[in-house]
């Protein structure tokens, strides 16, 4: 990838990330909303999660809070792949 200055080994494969991307937007949207503004569960745009650590959305996203009502997605989602994701999200 050009211009892509930190591509890490890790990268998931072009169709997975396809299907990261569907799975942030349907299932993750259906309660932090379509367009991760916030909704039942908080909004999870950049500047929401500027202060959150990366280990603590890797957490939350492995593993959920228990308590409320975010799920854990570690039976759908590797460690690598949530990692993807939380590089997504904290793009702008
Ligand atoms: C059934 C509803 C639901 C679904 C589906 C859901 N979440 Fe959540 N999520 C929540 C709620 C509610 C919270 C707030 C938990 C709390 O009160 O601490 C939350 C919290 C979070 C947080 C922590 C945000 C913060 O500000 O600390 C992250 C990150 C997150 N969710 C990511 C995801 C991702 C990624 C997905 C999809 C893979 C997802 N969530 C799917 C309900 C949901």
């Amino acid at each position: 990838m050009l211009l892509c200055g930190s591509v890490s080994a890790d990268e998931p494969a072009p169709a997975k990330q396809q299907e990261l991307r569907n799975l942030l937007k349907h299932d993750c949207g259906a309660c932090h909303g379509l367009q991760l503004k916030g909704g039942l569960g908080p909004p999870l745009l950049p500047e929401a999660l500027a202060d959150k650590s990366d280990v603590l959305l890797l957490d939350t996203i492995q593993n959920g809070r228990p308590g409320t009502a975010m799920p854990p997605w570690k039976s759908f989602l590797t460690v690598d792949e949530t990692n993807w994701l939380i590089r997504l999200l904290r793009q702008p």
